[in-house]
């Protein structure tokens, strides 16, 4: 028999990834997304396995989780885009925190899940200089950290009391195609493909560290076949930190040509840490995972795409 999965999340830009990734190893795919901020077409599934729901409909989600009575279950569904957030505090921990609660509720009451992962952040960490472990202090910065910290917690919650295995995945800055968020990358993938060569963005000098979601996809398959046991959380990053000059040079390289940037006082940050930095030692410890996707493979891959419509919900 198949594996059954269900993805919370999976019309969005990681959970798409995961999703069609799982397929190709042969699992059977659910969707559980209201495309609040995904869209129908990226979710890799029929109609029949695509379920709309909002994840702070209680009585729905249980439903939906025990009509399909995976046995695996990822939740990705939130809110992440950090100014969003920032604008709508009680939208994003209603989202974040109780769909959380729901979906996991669903999962205790279903009877068939076995190992559940939680999508969580880096931005749990505070600020630091170096690359940061499982093990360092939580600190986030943002109504967006606290609530995906608050998931975590409820998580943790979560495993001791039904014991079903529960990994919390702190994924560091995801890159790739069908990005549903205007963060850097598409910003400038989008900029660079209108044919601007002076790009107009925000702060230039903060570090981050850019994950492909191929490899995301591959880093959460492997960690749900580790045979871990318990609540276990990961960074999910590539232990690498670029600026934003580093990806436009990155940009540069592909397109053989010269880009100018001019910053844009409204894309400018107030509140901005200079480093996040992932030590993806204990992943590669539990794991055979190793990144594949480099950042010039990935913006060479970026300016062959096609380019999403972002939805309004975003500004
Ligand atoms: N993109 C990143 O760099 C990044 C970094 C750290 C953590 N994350 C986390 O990874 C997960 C996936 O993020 P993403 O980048 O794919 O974002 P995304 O916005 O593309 O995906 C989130 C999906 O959840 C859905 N969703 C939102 N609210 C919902 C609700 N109330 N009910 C049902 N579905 C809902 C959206 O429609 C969307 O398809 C999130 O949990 C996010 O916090 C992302």
């Amino acid at each position: 028999m198949h594996e059954r999965v269900v993805i919370t999340g999976g019309a969005g830009f990681i959970g798409s990834a995961v999703g069609a990734h799982l397929l190709g190893l042969g699992k059977e795919v659910w969707v559980i997304d209201d495309l609040s901020f995904g869209l129908r077409e990226l979710a890799p599934v029929p109609d029949a396995r695509f379920l709309r729901i909002d994840i702070r409909d209680r009585a729905k989600v249980q439903e939906a989780i025990a009509r399909i009575a995976p046995s695996t279950v990822l939740h990705l569904a939130a809110i992440h885009f950090i100014p969003y957030c920032n604008a709508h505090p009680v939208e994003a921990a209603d989202i974040n925190i109780n769909g959380t609660i729901n979906v996991l509720d669903a999962c205790a009451a279903a009877g068939t899940v076995k190992q559940v992962f939680v999508a969580s952040t880096a931005a749990v960490y505070p600020v630091a200089d170096g690359p940061l472990n499982e093990e360092h202090a939580t600190g986030p910065m943002d109504i967006y950290g606290i609530t995906k910290l608050a998931a975590e917690r409820i998580a943790g919650e979560f495993c001791l009391r039904t014991g079903i295995t529960t990994i919390v995945g702190r994924f560091f800055n995801a890159f790739g195609p069908n990005e549903t968020n205007p963060h850097l990358m598409p910003e400038v993938q989008r900029q660079v493909r209108e044919g601007q060569r002076t790009l107009r963005l925000g702060n230039l000098d903060p570090k981050r560290d850019f994950i492909h979601t191929s490899d995301m996809a591959r880093a959460m398959e492997a960690l749900l076949g580790a045979g871990i046991s318990g609540y276990e959380v990961f960074n999910i990053g590539r232990g690498i930190e670029y600026s934003v000059r580093e990806i436009v040079e990155a940009f540069e390289r592909q397109l053989g040509e010269p880009l100018r940037i001019e910053v844009d006082p409204a894309r400018v940050r107030k509140v901005e840490r200079m480093h996040l930095l992932a030590d993806v030692s204990k992943l590669k410890r539990a794991t055979a995972w190793e990144p594949q996707w480099g950042i010039d493979e990935g913006v060479a891959d970026l300016l062959r795409e096609p380019l999403l419509e972002w939805k309004d919900a975003r500004s």
